[in-house]
């Protein structure tokens, strides 16, 4: 094994990507890619280490995507940590940082969209955030077309993102191998979230009920006991705690199919709930 820079290399455009994935490419070595937009924690340091063991070569991709976040959304208040970011991806491990413009993934006279069913049409994260998915779905199609890497790894943490980007990758014919990584937690269970920043010391205390209601749940589900009853105490849990519930629900892991009986399964709970203006995701297996 060749050793690491302690410093990603900044690849500012398409060319300087092309070009360093060229040389590994031509050395015999293997490439993956880890997109983010940002903002980086030890959830996606964690994809970057995933990548390290299965590639030579990890470049990890920063982007806030401006057309997956809707006009209400915190797209101008996203946070923006580029310096942080980079320490974060050279301690894990990571080659290259991709760090394109705006101007470099939107030229003037842009006009092609991802279309979208299956796992993006289920009434879940696309019930609440219409347009996030063919933004999401259309600026990764551009990553994986423009990095060609053998694999790209994303996190279970966004579990509906990982099933579209999956079937649109085998739909679309892209060669890059897509990689799902575990959900890396804080000690009391809470996610790790570029938008946990945004939660009050209150509602960061209660933040961990999410995860605890879908534990909780999954746990009693495995034991026997009736799905929907189990998520309707799930979602009672969830609102004492003080959230607002978005949806807090059993799907077909690989579909994301409504599902009724363990029997039908594999089962995945998700979850997508408020806490005052904070948006948390969450999901687990069964
Ligand atoms: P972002 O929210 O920055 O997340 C980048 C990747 O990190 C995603 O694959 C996400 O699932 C993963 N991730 C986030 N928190 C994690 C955690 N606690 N444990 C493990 N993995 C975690 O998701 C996006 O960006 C964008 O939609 C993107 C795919 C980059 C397209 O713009």
């Amino acid at each position: 094994m060749s050793a690491k820079p302690s410093s990603p290399v900044v690849l500012p455009d398409v060319a300087s990507l092309r070009a360093a994935v060229r040389a590994w490419r031509a050395n015999g070595e293997r490439v993956a890619l880890a997109p983010t937009m940002g903002a980086l924690h030890a959830g996606h340091a964690s994809l970057v280490r995933e990548g390290l063991r299965r590639a030579d070569r990890v470049v990890a991709s920063i982007f806030v995507n401006p057309t997956q976040f809707a006009p209400t959304e915190d797209f101008s208040k996203y946070p923006r940590t580029f310096d942080a970011d980079l320490a974060t991806l050279g301690a894990a491990g990571c080659d290259a940082c991709f760090a394109p413009g705006v101007a470099d993934m939107y030229p003037q006279g842009f006009a092609t969209t991802v279309t979208l069913e299956g796992p993006a049409k289920v009434d879940l994260e696309d019930h609440f955030r219409p347009t996030h998915f063919a933004g999401v779905a259309t600026v990764v199609a551009k990553l994986l077309n423009q990095a060609q890497a053998d694999c790209a790894i994303f996190g279970e943490k966004d579990y509906q993102q990982l099933k579209v980007i999956t079937r649109m990758a085998r739909d679309l014919d892209i060669p890059t191998e897509i990689v799902g990584a575990p959900t890396v937690r804080e000690a009391d269970g809470l996610a790790l979230s570029s938008r946990n920043v945004y939660l009050s010391a209150d509602e960061r205390a209660r933040a961990p009920a999410l995860h605890g209601a879908l534990r909780m749940a999954a746990g009693k589900i495995a034991a026997g006991e009736v799905v929907g009853h189990e998520m309707t105490e799930a979602r009672e849990l969830l609102a004492e705690a003080g959230f607002v519930v978005d949806y807090i629900e059993a799907r077909h892991a690989e579909t994301l199919e409504r599902i009724a009986r363990r029997a039908d399964g594999p089962i995945r709970l998700l979850a997508a709930a408020r806490l005052g203006q904070t948006r948390l995701i969450d999901n687990i297996p069964v």
